[in-house]
């Protein structure tokens, strides 16, 4: 997949234009403030998964204006397409090749991107919801029909809620939890048991790159943690989802809302067998999301049969010469948004296609 054109209005602080991408390194370069991240969000938005920086709609609308626009022309599956995004406050448009579609879940697995920016490294530091977040967007990429599986399980989540909170309202709450019970366990089956599956694979191939930037010396590895075995079938994982519901009764009864299931599930990732949100160092954090998002970015190819772009916020410099290398080596052959405040001119790696940016008006020069 490559992304040839980029057409925004009323887009954050970006005065509105169209740039044309080259098919290889696209170096976005400018002082801080001026709109570097700006540009990499509105081409990871065609995702179609939620924007990389969690920001609202409304946000993504540049100040005082009633709507904002972005459109790309992308080259996939042989030919030239198009989408475009409408954002109104409150509400989100999407069309692909000018045709209306429901909701941006529709551009998923079109428009494939993986994003690498400083935030991520709380993907290992922070809570349980990072990494199910990450998760849960890679498998949408490869998987669109995932998204609707998460979506219903969280509708069902919802409603048992609802009814745990006013539990005391209904004569037939037994009745009515058994319904959301037995539709949660099916859903939050097939859930797990696509995240495991997923979890597997992106771990073999994680540990691959994490040993190649620690020159062999360090297994990285991950597994999904939800408190009961996860050996087992759909099936299997099924019924043990509804015995832990019905384990958990009283206390969620208590707290008003479910307290455990696929939304409270994590990922545990660890390095020569230590986890690594304890224990790992800062260089560890670094690589071992490298190699997650180099694993990401290798599945989609591998799966699609189509390379996503690589959209590269401000990492460089957090890596150091060694990981650099690495970064780039694997990823050449592909296409890449790399933003920075300053380019090194004389290093050859960089050479590409540059955008200058300032106080959101983008030029471009070819080298
Ligand atoms: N909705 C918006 N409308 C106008 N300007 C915005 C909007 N959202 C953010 N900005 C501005 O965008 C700038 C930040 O751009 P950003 O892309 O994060 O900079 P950087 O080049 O450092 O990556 C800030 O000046 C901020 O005020
Ligand atoms: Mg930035």
């Amino acid at each position: 997949m490559i992304i040839r054109k980029l057409k925004y209005s009323n887009f954050r602080n970006l005065k509105d234009s169209e740039l044309v991408f080259g098919e290889e390194m696209n170096i976005i370069t400018g002082e801080n403030g001026q709109g570097k991240t700006n540009l990499i969000e509105a081409l990871w938005l065609f995702n179609g998964v939620k924007s990389f920086r969690s920001a609202k709609d409304k946000e993504l609308i540049a100040f005082h204006k009633s709507h904002a626009e972005i459109a790309v022309d992308f080259y996939a599956s042989e030919r030239l397409q198009n989408a475009r995004i409408r954002l109104l406050s409150g509400k989100r448009e999407n069309y692909l090749n000018e045709i209306k579609k429901p909701s941006s879940a529709y551009l998923m697995g079109k428009i494939t991107t993986v994003v690498f920016s400083p935030e991520n490294l709380s993907m290992i530091k922070g809570g349980p919801s990072l990494r199910r977040k990450f998760i849960d967007s890679a498998i949408c990429q490869v998987k669109p029909k995932y998204s609707a599986l998460l979506a219903r399980y969280h509708r069902v989540l919802d409603q048992r809620n609802a009814l745990l909170k006013e539990n005391k309202k209904y004569a037939d709450f037994s009745g009515m939890l058994e319904i959301w019970d037995n539709e949660l366990a099916v859903v939050g089956g097939k859930i797990i048991a696509e995240r495991i599956s997923y979890i597997d694979t992106l771990s073999r191939k994680a540990c691959v790159y994490h040993q190649g930037i620690s020159h062999g010396k360090e297994l990285l590895a991950l597994s999904y943690r939800n408190g009961y075995d996860t050996q087992t079938t759909p099936a299997q994982m099924t019924e043990d989802f509804r015995l832990l519901l019905q384990k958990h009764l009283n206390e969620d009864m208590q707290y008003g809302f479910t307290t455990h299931g696929v939304h409270r599930d994590d990922v545990e990732i660890t390095v020569n067998g230590k986890n690594t949100r304890l224990y790992a160092s800062q260089g560890q954090q670094r690589s071992a999301v490298l190699s997650l998002k180099l694993a990401q970015a290798s599945l989609i190819d591998e799966i699609t049969q189509s390379k996503p772009a690589i959209l590269l916020d401000d990492v460089l410099s957090e890596l150091d010469n060694d990981r650099q290398n690495f970064l780039l080596n694997e990823i050449s052959g592909t296409q890449v948004f790399l933003t920075c405040c300053e380019y090194p001119k004389a290093d050859k790696r960089f050479s590409g296609k540059i955008f200058y940016v300032s106080d959101g008006v983008i030029t471009t020069q070819k080298e």
